[in-house]
């Protein structure tokens, strides 16, 4: 073996260590921290206003817009342990939005509907504040939300005539489409990147394959699109994607995910 041989093979053993490495500090993270992996760009029916739905006891939806230069529903309550899962919205720029002390971090983009769930294990008031510059009224653009184990009461009335934007499928689906980097390639929106199909409207669709024949998109096609992706390329794309490690389980709820993005 040449020592040009020798070397490339040194340094493409040092980056499969490497990458083995970082792969396992993230499974670290989430095993044993407990820390959710952020959350994923969802593109639902766009929102205008702001709520917070208390759907079972301790466990909320909230749904924010961000516009200039505030957030809605601004400085509210909520008892220790609140299980939220957080739909964020804009209705004019892009703002940012983050609660700090935890790792929620999302961006508020106008027509998308951005998700990510936390709990709040400890009392205090956390601070949301948007991160992207905005405009003149930027730096104001804080609100709070308080924990405590004697919060005021929300309002149930929405619950009713509000449905669950995700529901808890298409929320593990969210997770998971973000975390295995689908997003690097499918957008969620009407832009983004397009190295393969975008996922909104994709579901129900008959989409045209490279070898001239059509297919429905529905549950068989995506589980082998995700198992065996070369078997049926979309015209117009390339045969990119790499197959993916995944449960059936976990395939369900990518699934209901892709169902739910209109
Ligand atoms: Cu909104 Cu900065």
């Amino acid at each position: 073996m040449q020592s040009s041989q020798k070397l490339e093979l040194r340094v493409g053993l040092a980056v499969l260590v490497l990458l083995i490495f970082f792969v396992s500090l993230t499974v670290v993270a989430v095993k044993k921290f407990g820390i959710d992996l952020p959350g994923c760009v969802t593109n639902i029916a766009a929102f205008t206003e702001g709520k917070v739905i208390e759907r079972a006891p301790s466990h909320f939806e909230i749904h924010y817009v961000a516009r200039m230069w505030s957030f809605e529903p601004a400085n509210i309550e909520l008892p220790t342990g609140a299980d939220v899962d957080i739909y964020l919205n804009s209705i004019d720029v892009n703002h940012g939005f983050q609660i700090l002390g935890t790792n929620v971090n999302l961006m508020a983009v106008p027509g998308a509907v951005n998700y990510a769930h936390i709990k709040f294990s400890k009392a205090g008031k956390y601070f949301i504040v948007c991160h992207e510059y905005c405009g003149t009224g930027h730096q104001n653009m804080i609100t709070t939300i308080t924990v405590s184990d004697h919060p005021a009461p929300v309002s149930i009335e929405d619950r009713a005539s509000t449905p669950p934007i995700l529901d808890d499928d298409a929320k593990a689906g969210a997770i998971l489409v973000a975390s295995k980097s689908c997003t690097a390639c499918h957008s969620l929106g009407s832009s983004g990147p397009s190295v393969g199909p975008s996922f909104r409207g994709l579901w129900g669709k008959t989409e045209d394959l490279s070898d001239g024949s059509k297919v429905l998109v529905d549950g068989p096609y995506i589980r082998e699109s995700i198992l065996q992706p070369q078997a049926k390329v979309v015209k117009g794309f390339q045969a990119l994607m790499p197959q993916l490690q995944v449960s059936e389980e976990e395939i369900e709820q990518i699934t209901a995910f892709l169902k739910s993005i209109k």
